[in-house]
Formats: C-alpha cells, sequence, structure tokens
C-alpha cells in the first residue's frame, strides 16, 4: 500500500481507530450519478450497515472499496494507506473481503473440502492442486473448526449441493472467515433465509464482531438496527446520514428520504 504521512495515518488509525475511509467518492454511470461525494468512516471491531430505498448507491460504494469498479473521485484509506491504486485481488491479500455476492462454493464438494480449499486460497496454493487436500491434517482440523463456528459441524460430510440455501450462505461465511479478512463485506446477509436461518445468521454475525469489522448492506431493519454499531444511509447517491442507530431512527431526512413518510 502507498505510504501515508504519520500525522495522516496517525489521525485515521491510532486516535480514531479507524480501520476504513472513504472521502468524497463520486461515480457516474452515463448520465446517473451513483455516488456523490459520498464519505463514510468504518471503526475497527464495528459492525457498519449502508441502507438506503433502491438505486441509492449501496452496491456501487462496496465495488468501488472491493476494487470492483473505480471511482471517478475521492479517495479511500484503509490500514493507515490509500488504496486507490490496488486491483481487486490486492485488496482481498490486504483483507477487505465480500461474501453473498457472487457463490464460491463448489457444489460437488463436502463442505468440508470447500472450507479447505478456502484454506489453501489463503495459503495461497494452486488450486489446481486440490488433490491431496484431505492428507494434510491441520488443514482440516481448521476447516472444521470454521464449519462449526458457523453452525455446520453436523454437515461436514454433506455435499454443497445437499445443503439448504441458508446452510450453503454458512457454509460461504465459512469460507471467507476462512480466509481471515480484516474488513468482512456482506452484501444482504439475510436474502433468502428462512426466519430461523435468519436468527441464527443474525446471531452469528453478533459474534464475529468480537474479532472482525464488518461492513453490512442489509434491507431487513430489524437486522439493522439489532446488529449495528454505525449506519450510513445514502439517498440518491448522498450518505444524508451516519451515526448510530439511534440517531438515524430519529433522523427526519432518514424517514423522508428511506421510509418514505414523517411522524
Ligand atoms: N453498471 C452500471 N451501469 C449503469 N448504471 C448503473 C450501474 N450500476 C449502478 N447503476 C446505477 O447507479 C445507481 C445506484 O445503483 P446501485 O446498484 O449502487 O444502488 P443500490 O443502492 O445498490 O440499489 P439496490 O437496493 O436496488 O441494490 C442506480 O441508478 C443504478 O441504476
Ligand atoms: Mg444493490
Amino acid at each position: 500500500m502507498q505510504r501515508v504521512a504519520l500525522g495522516v495515518y496517525l489521525e485515521a488509525v491510532t486516535v480514531a481507530k479507524l480501520l476504513l475511509s472513504v472521502q468524497g467518492l463520486t461515480k457516474k454511470f452515463g448520465g446517473v450519478k451513483a455516488l456523490s461525494a459520498v464519505g463514510m468512516d468504518v471503526k475497527q471491531g464495528s459492525i457498519h450497515a449502508v441502507i438506503g430505498p433502491n438505486g441509492a448507491g449501496k452496491t456501487t460504494l462496496i465495488n468501488l472499496i472491493t476494487g470492483r469498479q473505480r471511482a471517478d473521485s475521492g479517495r479511500i484509506w484503509y490500514c493507515g494507506g490509500t488504496i486507490d491504486n490496488l486491483s481487486s485481488e490486492a485488496r482481498a491479500r490486504h483483507g477487505i473481503v465480500r461474501t453473498f455476492q457472487i457463490t464460491s462454493i463448489f457444489p460437488s464438494f463436502s463442505a468440508l473440502d470447500n472450507a479447505v480449499l478456502a484454506i489453501q486460497a489463503r495459503e495461497g496454493r494452486n488450486f489446481g492442486c486440490w488433490s491431496p487436500v484431505r492428507d494434510d491434517k491441520g488443514i482440516q482440523v481448521s476447516a472444521r473448526e470454521y464449519l462449526v463456528q458457523v453452525g455446520l459441524g453436523d454437515h461436514e460430510d454433506t455435499h454443497a449441493a445437499h445443503l439448504s440455501h441458508g446452510q450453503r450462505r454458512l457454509l460461504e461465511l465459512a469460507m471467507v472467515l476462512a480466509t481471515q479478512p480484516r474488513l468482512l463485506i456482506l452484501d444482504e446477509p439475510m436474502a433468502g433465509l428462512s426466519i430461523a436461518e435468519s436468527k441464527s445468521m443474525v446471531e452469528l454475525l453478533g459474534a464475529l464482531k468480537c474479532e472482525n469489522t464488518l461492513l453490512m448492506i442489509e434491507h431487513d431493519m430489524d437486522v439493522v438496527f439489532s446488529l449495528a454499531d454505525y449506519v450510513t444511509v445514502l439517498d440518491r447517491g448522498v450518505a444524508i446520514a451516519c451515526g448510530v442507530p439511534e440517531k438515524i431512527r430519529s433522523d427526519i431526512a432518514v424517514q423522508k428520504a428511506y421510509l418514505g413518510e414523517v411522524d
């Protein structure tokens, strides 16, 4: 990562304990301004939710942070350095990992073998040399621990294709955790889950906060307000509010823009 002035580093990381800070992010698609000078600070060890109506710019913001898309202007700071010039692969290597967008699960492999693969990927082994993985006891033990962590301990031998939708999401989460992310980005983690599965997912994400920093797009307001430490609200590409859930709940502009009503 590009080195930054010591003063900026201290301000961004040591004093405010920020893991991620985006400043002035702007992105246009033709005539559509998806993001207009958006700023957002994500504190280390927090759950930070990004909410907003359809088309507000949530996914675009995440795409800019992961490096999938490039901003027209603005800066992204992470761990004390700017990452604007890093590829998405390099950002992932630095621990910015996103899940629930593209399923990376191998359906014909068992849950355990999928988790093993994720650990191997973290360790930089070649996917093409997959065959001997089950001989590596250390990796298997570790993979099993990730499955247990997400509540799939009883399903290690189940082929991923035979897991329920919710279980596949949990497996995907186990695989992402196996890469040891510093900033875990969750794109609508509750989408498509049953009520019981959502409850398990909320408990799991709440528990992850102890060791991880989570940035989450979520439409379910109950989930957002029960899990998030901080919320950024986007509306038509503008960050109209940011703060703790209680502040966001009572913010008139948010009620107007997001909920479409004011008491
Ligand atoms: N690749 C693209 N090409 C053209 N327009 C795009 C592209 N991606 C996003 N947009 C537009 O940018 C705006 C923001 O889109 P974005 O997907 O970021 O919103 P969102 O908040 O994630 O919405 P949703 O809640 O529906 O997922 C929308 O008007 C959208 O149509
Ligand atoms: Mg979206």
